[in-house]
């Protein structure tokens, strides 16, 4: 039998067109440009602003666009995995509410949250049953609204973060192009160092959940920035080893855009030209899972078919991991 594997086919993506700056966020806690822009390497991120809607919002759109960009009809769809950590609710899955939006009526969906590795998690999985020959054309989003979650009046975070989707269609490849490997890693042990306090079952909203402002994401910066640096690097590494690939043989390190320095230190470390390293967290932050789909679809034009990316990521959980992929088509 023909070997399958799992080829990106298309990118969908929206962004809401509210732009927050470094000098408007300077206005809001005790920051400044110079300082976001040294330390963290974003200019500015954007927040979607529209009253009553969530990251099925943006999820939605960027399927929208894939749709057509691919000339794919919704009752086509066997799958859609969406990867957020910010749901439209806590149940049902954000996937459900995308899938019935777009008018998804044939597949079965369900939602993924790995931190900032959702998506990787999530095209991981995918390809799974895309490579199991019997679903033939699955969607995976990575979106959230993380305006949601950042608390406005903290300066250690409300920097870092914005606001985004993109939804990638993965078909079956007989060509060997596609998903060729992946490895995923996670250490509960870092949950401690990034996490949401209350809202779970733990800790149900309540009143003094909401004036100890538990809601939002709390992060101790300095053991996260660490793990990152170093897991990132070591599996992207450890992926170039396994199938004996050289830094001349990557077309693109497509990064988590966490921190600037943090992708600076992984593509060091793979020994990478910096034009080899997509980089897009100046102009949206850290959009979680939305920022690898995010670099794909800025980068889609100068992506040619047998092009070798490797996608890395680090995030809550701990999460992190590597996918190695041969891109599928030349542009359209
Ligand atoms: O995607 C999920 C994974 N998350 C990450 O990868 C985030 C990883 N961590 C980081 O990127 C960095 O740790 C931060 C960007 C969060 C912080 O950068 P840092 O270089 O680690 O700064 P720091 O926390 O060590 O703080 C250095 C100084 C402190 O002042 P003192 O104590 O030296 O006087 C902070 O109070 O910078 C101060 N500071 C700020 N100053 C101006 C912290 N935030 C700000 C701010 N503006 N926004």
């Amino acid at each position: 039998m023909q070997k399958i594997t799992a080829a990106i086919t298309g990118i969908g993506a929206y962004l809401p067109e509210y732009i927050l700056t470094n000098d408007e966020l300077a206005t809001m806690v005790d920051t400044t440009n110079e300082w976001i822009m040294t330390r963290i390497g974003i200019n500015e991120r954007r927040i979607l602003k529209e009253p009553g809607e969530g990251t099925s919002f943006m999820g939605v759109r960027a399927v929208n666009q894939l749709l057509e960009s691919t000339d794919t009809k919704a009752d086509e769809i066997d799958l859609l995995i969406c990867a957020t950590v910010t749901p439209d609710h806590i149940f049902p899955a954000t996937a459900n509410i995308i899938a019935d939006k777009a008018n998804i009526r044939h597949a079965f969906h369900f939602d993924i949250n790995a931190g900032c590795s959702g998506f990787l998690y999530a095209l991981a999985t995918a390809s799974r049953f895309v490579e199991s020959g019997q679903y033939k054309k699955v969607i995976v989003v990575g979106a959230d609204k993380m305006s949601s979650i950042v608390d406005y009046k903290d300066r250690s975070t409300s920097p870092i973060f914005g606001d985004g989707a993109a939804a990638v269609l993965l078909e079956p490849n007989y060509e060997g192009y596609g998903v060729v490997d992946m490895l995923l890693q996670s250490d509960g042990v870092g949950r401690h160092h990034l996490h949401q306090k209350a809202g779970g079952s733990v800790k149900p909203p309540s009143i003094e959940s909401i004036a100890a402002r538990e809601h939002f994401i709390y992060q101790e910066g300095q053991p996260v920035f660490k793990w990152a640096v170093s897991k990132m690097a070591d599996i992207s590494v450890e992926m170039m080893k396994k199938h004996n690939i050289t830094s001349e043989d990557i077309t693109y390190l497509v990064p988590h855009q966490a921190n600037m320095r943090i992708i600076t230190a992984t593509a060091e470390r793979m020994g990478l030209d910096p034009e080899k390293v997509m980089i897009n967290i100046q102009k949206y932050g850290n959009t979680t899972a939305g920022t690898l789909p995010l670099c794909l679809y800025d980068y889609k034009d100068k992506l040619k078919k047998g092009d070798k990316l490797i996608l890395s990521t680090f995030g809550a959980g701990f999460t992190w991991g590597s996918i190695y992929l041969k891109w599928a088509y030349d542009p359209k």
